[in-house]
């Protein structure tokens, strides 16, 4: 996955989006919800404010024991969610493989069943009464994250008369300032569902849907407890003059 945006270095400010054209547009018959909230005018680019950039941000002290792991997070106690347990786990990257640490991962997903924990949900799979399906961790030195969960299960949605969403899992990304929240979803491989999801099809590139799929990775499973998904985003680099005394432009 690559975002558009520049975590690593937020005095470089530079909070701009889709310079290879990898973005949905915000307008796509296909995704039918997109077509009233698409904005018909062209956007007006806003100059990031000084608190954007330098205000407080979420830090490691407000987090708590069980924030990234959602099988026990939400559970009743001796109890634990239905379905299969998972990893999900990543480093957070620059354009150049540095890492990015020290930013807020947060998570949300259906339950096993695709159903989510929220008022407005309304499809017939159950509830489970021990799965919340949120999560949050802050990314270590290396830009690592890692999350215990179940995995989700897909779902249905009034899009067309049959359209599912594939088994995913919602990620946001904030970096050291407000104004760097991103978001995105990650899939899991080898779903038939993907290709077929309205919503994934909006996204124009082959390539930038294969960066949402994390692979099945075996080498980080548990024995007899879970298996894992690797999921790495990478983030854009900063667009800086490439400078010979100075080869990485800091
Ligand atoms: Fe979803």
């Amino acid at each position: 996955m690559e975002f558009e945006s520049d975590m690593a270095h937020p005095e470089g400010a530079y909070f701009t989006r889709d310079r290879n054209g990898w973005h949905p547009k915000p307008c796509d018959p296909g995704y039918k919800t997109s077509v009233l909230r698409s904005p018909s005018r062209p956007l007006v680019a806003l100059d990031s404010t000084l608190s954007e950039l330098t205000g407080p941000v979420f830090g490691h002290d407000q987090l708590g024991p069980l924030d990234d792991d959602l099988t026990l997070n939400f559970a009743r106690p001796g109890h634990t969610p239905v379905g299969p347990r998972i990893i999900v786990h990543g480093r957070v990257l620059d354009e150049n493989g540095r890492p990015v640490p020290g930013a807020l991962v947060e998570v949300w997903q259906a339950n096993a069943g695709g159903r989510y924990r929220h008022r407005k949900e309304s499809y017939l799979a159950p509830l489970d009464p021990d799965f919340g399906g949120c999560g949050r961790c802050i990314t270590d030195e290396a830009g690592w994250y890692r999350f215990r969960t179940i995995q989700p299960g897909p779902y249905p949605w009034p899009n067309g008369p049959n359209d599912w969403r594939p088994a995913h899992i919602h990620f946001s990304l904030f970096g050291h300032g407000f104004g760097q929240r991103l978001i995105t979803q990650m899939y899991f491989e080898g779903d038939p569902l993907i290709w077929k999801c309205p919503i994934v099809n909006t996204i124009p590139d082959r390539a930038a849907v294969e960066r949402l799929i994390a692979p099945l990775d075996l080498r980080n499973a548990i024995p007899m407890d879970a298996l894992a998904y690797r999921f790495d985003i990478v983030l854009r680099g900063r667009r800086s003059t490439l400078f010979e005394n100075r080869m990485e432009g800091l």
